[in-house]
């Protein structure tokens, strides 16, 4: 099959490019390179030769996605591109909506006009906001009520594929799905790709820049939670382990239906067990500062991926945190400066 990625040049599309190859598709990337890393795209290509095609192009433009869909003959769209900070989407919410929603209405309108029908879209547990502690584990008819714009603007694309599925007097039903992701960690195992956000915010890549003397410390954000140890607890999923559900989506993947389904591997963690993980695969002390709450962080967040284990039989490989900080460990002791 021939798959358009959106975003390959990012952290989890990059995998999903590798994955594809792996099993023998060709992948067609389009990345506006504004988060996304050349070298990331070097990678693939090395992995994948002459399976492999780039287009640099912003969402925006679709007329350059109608014709690459086309003349690339696209079979199906992973759809990763997107700006996923928390924080930054209480600042910039203009451009959260503009980019996930506005992007996503691009890439629909160019896959309509090129006869393409086939996605798979990257959502978020960010999408069921604050839900409470008596809602854990989150399962896919949790409620969604997103606390920021990035939760929101994946949500509303959400609405916009259910609707588009359930268009009346389709000749072409739109067939897509909607993975809801927890906290995505860890690195490819052949350490060809890895995770390189500018800047850097999530948890365990924080950590382990402290453990290469990038930063100082770790300030964990708020003590105080009503938790075992005090500090948040997230459920720590896979980059390949996520991977694995895309492919496994596409074999759920049915004209004229939205699915949807949760990825992570069903438990938490805390900030200090991570913390704890990360000290252990490195063999580094990891100072931790305490800090203040970081707005919009919900004490708990975790998966019930029942549902996807009951229809598609996928379950994540990876439950052992050391085992998924030991790969993202890997990675960026070998490339310390990320793709630069
Ligand atoms: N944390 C710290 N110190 C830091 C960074 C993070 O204590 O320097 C804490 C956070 O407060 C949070 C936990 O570590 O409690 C995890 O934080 P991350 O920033 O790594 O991840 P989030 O849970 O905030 O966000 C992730 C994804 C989002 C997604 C969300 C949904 O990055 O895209 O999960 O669960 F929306």
């Amino acid at each position: 099959m021939h798959f358009l990625i959106t975003g390959g040049a990012g952290y989890i599309g990059s995998h999903a490019c590798l994955r594809l190859l792996d099993e023998g598709h060709e992948v067609t990337i389009v990345d506006s390179l504004r988060r996304g890393h050349q070298g990331a795209i070097d990678a693939i290509r090395s992995a994948g030769g002459d399976r492999v095609a780039f287009v640099h192009v912003d969402l925006s433009d679709t007329a350059r996605l109608t014709s690459t869909l086309v003349d690339r003959r696209i079979d199906t769209v992973m759809h990763f591109a997107a700006l996923t900070y928390v924080g930054e989407s209480m600042e910039k919410p203009l451009e959260y909506y503009q980019t996930n929603l506005g992007g996503g209405l691009s890439l629909l309108e160019a896959m309509r006009e090129a006869s393409v029908r086939r996605i798979v879209f990257s959502s978020t547990a960010a999408t069921y906001g604050e839900p409470p502690p008596e809602a854990m584990p989150i399962t896919e008819t949790t409620p969604q009520r997103p606390i920021n714009p990035y939760g929101a603007s994946k949500l509303q694309f959400e609405h916009v594929l259910r609707a588009e599925c359930a268009a009346l007097k389709d000749e072409r039903p739109l067939a897509a799905v909607a993975l809801r992701y927890f906290n995505v960690a860890g690195s490819d195992a052949r350490g060809r790709v890895g995770e390189d956000h500018r800047p850097e915010t999530h948890l365990i890549p924080i950590c382990l820049e402290v453990a290469l003397g990038k930063r100082p410390h770790l300030t964990v954000f708020g003590e105080d939670y009503p938790t075992p140890d005090g500090t948040c607890i997230r459920d720590y999923v896979h980059v390949e382990d996520l991977v694995d559900a895309h492919v496994a989506a596409l074999r759920a993947i049915e004209p004229g239906r939205f699915k949807c389904w949760n990825i992570g591997i069903g438990r938490g963690y805390s900030v200090r067990e991570v913390l704890e993980s990360c000290r252990r695969v490195t063999g580094h002390p990891i100072p931790a500062q305490k800090g203040e709450r970081r707005p919009g962080d919900p004490p708990s967040l975790y998966a019930d991926p029942s549902a996807i284990a009951c229809d598609l039989g996928w379950q994540a490989k990876h439950t052992d945190l050391d085992g998924i900080v030991r790969t993202a460990w890997e990675w960026m002791r070998r490339h310390p400066r990320g793709y630069a």
